[in-house]
């Protein structure tokens, strides 16, 4: 019945806004890359693309993140599941990450970017702040890049290649992974991309 499928469960204070997909927030600590597995993070703005990222205040990670003021944040597909999770049970102070990945560097220099993963944005910090337990870093991309077969461009515009290509790792409360599913649109998000900035 309609009214026993809407009825609702209080279940408390869960961030029930999954699905997200999970990011290798990499950084350079003391000339040294470093990665952690990160679901935490967003958009905050289009144009120009604002991104943040919430990590631990302890973590090793942030600071590399602090020491530049640069990061990258990378998109593992779901083949590098193991990998990813190791990034994000062992932290740098006790383990060197440095070597788990093919390592480079874009505009920033001090951002190392996973080659293995099929898209990495390159960020630059524009505002920290410290909340509970968590430092926020807020950034701005200078620089995206995309594995060659999953973009191309025609007529001046980018059209990307259905998700489950990319096929990143998906996550949500339970700790369980999926992986992405079909695309349901197209011409609606086209549309409706011209009226965003
Ligand atoms: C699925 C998953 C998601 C995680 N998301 C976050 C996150 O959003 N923010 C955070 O601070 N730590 C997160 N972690 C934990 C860090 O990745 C972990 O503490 C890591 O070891 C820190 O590494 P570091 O000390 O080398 O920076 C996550 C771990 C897992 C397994």
């Amino acid at each position: 019945m309609l009214e026993d499928k809407n009825k609702k469960r209080k279940i408390g204070n869960i961030p029930y806004i999954y699905p997200i997909p999970m990011a290798l927030v990499g950084a350079n600590v003391h000339g040294k890359p470093n990665f952690e597995l990160v679901g935490d993070l967003g958009l905050m703005g289009i144009k120009p693309a604002l991104v943040y990222i919430s990590s631990g205040n302890t973590h090793y990670t942030n600071v590399g993140i602090l020491e530049n003021n640069t990061f990258s944040i990378n998109f593992p597909r779901t083949d590098m599941l193991a990998l990813a999770e190791h990034c994000g049970t062992v932290s740098g102070r006790d383990e060197d990450k440095s070597g788990l990945f093919e390592v480079f560097y874009g505009e920033l220099q001090t951002a190392p970017l996973i080659q293995e993963c099929p898209v990495n944005l390159e960020c630059k910090v524009m505002k920290e702040f410290s909340i509970q337990h968590r430092q926020i870093f807020v950034a701005e991309v200078v620089q995206t890049y995309v594995d060659d077969s999953l973009v191309e461009e025609k007529n001046g515009n980018l059209i990307f290649a259905e998700l489950a290509k990319f096929d990143p790792i998906i996550y949500t409360l339970g700790d369980r992974y999926y992986r992405i599913g079909k695309s349901i649109s197209v011409g609606n998000n086209r549309k409706r991309r011209k009226t965003r900035s």
